[in-house]
């Protein structure tokens, strides 16, 4: 990493004897640190306003057209003095600097202009050096940022989260997109995150599951598949229980009139009573009965259907350059937690019970939270109540400072409903540690053969898409080492970046042709864009020394100079994408970037130039690299090399 002797030796040579340091800002890790605060020490004698508040009044802009850094005048509140006049003021008294052109105003905003040459030399080494924690900042995760010995706080991220026997729908791909985006960022902070999947895997169902099993299952195709198999023996014995169940209602029907007409319905009756007693629905009833009831054998069978999802599932996380630190479920909410909740609600007055049920009456706190049913009649719990019990489970066993559930917004209901039961129950400081991080719904989600049921179905057909996009170009085909490997990453980037376009709150339109297009800002365009890169640095390769010692005063052109600007502000990309949590934070940027390096290349040649400019322009790719491959990772892509 860059160090601050580094730095210093670098600001010397442009006449500042060190390294503008405020409190709480990172100039090893941040090059625009360094500018933040050297312009909060300019302007601090002008307005006489400590440099530490006007530290954070300075911010980055939407476009290097506007600055590298802007100060909205307004925001440092001089008091006898408009807005603009004190932007006038500031401007025209900024003193003579190294690092800073002399600021621009425009109306109350005033806008700093980074030196190119200073920029370049504190950027391009600083990129290169950090490599790729470049961006990142393990700082900000710190339980007290004066005292880093007393360790990193504690975040758990639950996401992805789906049923076993059940599809994997659309909501649960956003949630695995969503929350691996926002476990590396956690981590990339510094925080110490635990991943975790929390299985609907509980309930009725899966005594149903087990009934279906015994009759339609194969043990072979459970091995080779288990959550379509699973899944295909669920819809044919669900389709039993239905046909029971309309076969019950007719013969109610027939039962009551009969008697109406005074005559005997013994033999619907009796059949009636058949079903009601061997039913699939009774079947299923006894059957999650003994699973609840501890049965070895009932839960063996259930936890071996579970284990096989799970390791199935494995796989497909791995491809998303996913893995969990702790597969939870529903199941695995001890009855203890749910009672000791069912008591602190009892005592605390926050549960009432009505007809036989538990309520919890929310309309005091607010209309629309309504009344929530904790316990069912017949004492059972339900998904709500588990997740009270595994709320408490999780503070007790990690005793996190932050917990994210990422949820579609279908059920943010259920969500504020927990938080504000939870926080009720007295346990406020556990329930203010919870966010719910929601997200619209993807629209006409479909696979070739008809509408999408498992993420795998949606991987394979979009990689294969990708391959067939990839054979078009025979010569470039032929030169990819693994094309089936290849084309999997490009359709799974494909997928995960039409995912990541938008804010998370919108839904959008599942559509294979755009998203997998090399055109407008797509996944295949990004990892076309980082091979375009890393075709260039392997053609003329230049050890990493050299790269350190290259001469970047030789980056004078326009595109060189705008590319290094880029590079300056993805910490603060990084930083800001922290508030955000929006993966689109980082997807701007990035095809900012690309746009900016897909217009360089013209202007930039390497292959021909002469020999120390063609060091310094490969120092600026490997850096434009370096920060690409970085971005792209965080939102959990894997860049690509060659394709
Ligand atoms: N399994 C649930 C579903 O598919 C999502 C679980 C969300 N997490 C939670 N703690 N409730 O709808």
């Amino acid at each position: 990493a860059t160090s601050v002797e580094e730095l210093t030796s670098t600001l010397k040579n442009f006449g500042l004897d060190s390294v503008p340091q405020l409190p709480n800002t990172y100039p090893t890790l941040n090059p625009i640190d360094i500018y933040r605060s050297h312009i909060a020490s300019l302007i601090s004698p002008i307005v006489s306003v400590d440099a530490k508040t006007i530290l954070p009044t300075i911010s980055w802009t939407n476009s290097l057209d506007n600055g590298d850094l802007m100060l909205p005048a307004a925001a440092l509140r001089i008091k006898g003095m408009k807005p603009q006049e004190t932007a006038e003021k500031i401007a025209s008294q900024f003193p003579e600097s190294p690092l800073i052109e002399k600021p621009l105003v425009a109306g109350q905003f005033i806008r700093f202009f980074f030196k190119a040459l200073p920029l370049s030399k504190l950027v391009v080494p600083s990129v290169l050096k950090n490599g790729a924690t470049y961006g990142l900042n393990q700082n900000l995760g710190l339980k007290d940022a004066s005292d880093p010995s007393k360790g990193p706080k504690k975040i758990i991220v639950e996401f992805s989260s789906p049923n076993i026997a059940k599809p994997f729908h659309a909501g649960h791909l956003r949630s695995t997109i969503i929350g691996g985006f926002l476990s590396n960022l956690y981590q990339g902070a510094g925080w110490e995150v635990i991943r975790m999947n929390y299985l609907g895997d509980w309930g009725k169902q899966y005594g149903v599951l087990a009934v279906g099993f015994e009759k339609f299952g194969s043990e072979e195709k459970l091995l080779e598949n288990p959550i379509g198999h699973l899944y295909d023996v669920y819809v044919k014995v669900s389709a039993i229980a239905h046909e029971e169940g309309e076969k019950m209602k007719a013969l109610k029907e027939k039962i009551t009139a009969a008697k109406t007409a005074g005559e005997s319905a013994s033999e619907a009756e009796a059949e009636l009573q058949k079903i009601q007693d061997e039913g699939i629905d009774e079947q299923a009833r006894k059957y999650f009965k003994r699973m609840v009831d501890g049965d070895d054998h009932a839960l063996g069978v259930w936890r071996r259907f579970r284990d096989l999802s799970i390791t199935k599932y494995k796989q497909t996380y791995a491809r998303l350059n996913i893995n969990y630190d702790e597969y939870s479920g529903e199941s695995q909410v001890k009855d203890e937690s749910m009672d000791k909740a069912a008591k602190i609600m009892e005592d605390q007055k926050v549960s009432e019970n009505s007809d036989g049920a538990v309520i919890v009456d929310l309309t005091k706190y607010s209309k629309k939270l309504g009344k929530a049913i904790v316990k069912k009649k017949d004492g059972t719990s339900l998904y709500l109540t588990r997740d009270i019990g595994a709320m408490m489970e999780r503070y007790d066993k990690f005793h996190f400072d932050k917990m994210i559930y990422v949820v579609a917004s279908q059920q943010d209901l259920h969500l504020a409903q927990l938080f504000k039961i939870v926080d009720a129950m007295g346990l406020k400081e556990i329930a203010e540690k919870c966010v719910h991080i929601n997200f619209g719904m993807v629209l006409g989600m479909s696979t070739r053969k008809g509408t999408a049921k498992f993420l795998d179905d949606i991987l394979r057909d979009v990689g294969d898409k990708m391959h067939e996009v990839m054979r078009s170009n025979e010569d470039k085909y032929a030169q990819v080492e693994d094309p089936t490997r290849t084309a999997d990453i490009l359709g799974i980037s494909a997928v995960m970046v039409q995912d990541m376009t938008g804010k998370r709150i919108n839904n959008y339109h599942f559509d294979m042709d755009r998203m997998t297009s090399f055109e407008g800002d797509t996944g295949p365009y990004l990892q076309y864009a980082h091979a375009r890169l890393t075709s260039i640095l392997r053609k003329a390769s230049v050890p990493q020394d050299a790269l350190l010692s290259a001469d970047l005063s030789l980056l004078t052109e326009t595109h060189a100079i705008h590319l290094v600007r880029m590079l300056a502000q993805w910490p603060d990309v990084f930083f800001n994408t922290m508030r955000t949590l929006e993966p689109i934070t980082v997807l701007t940027y990035l095809f900012r970037m690309t746009h900016s390096l897909s217009s360089s290349y013209d202007h930039l040649q390497v292959v021909g130039s002469e020999e120390n400019l063609k060091v310094a322009r490969m120092a600026l790719y490997v850096a434009a690299r370096q920060v690409l491959g970085n971005g792209m990772r965080l939102l959990g892509l894997t860049p690509l090399d060659r394709w």
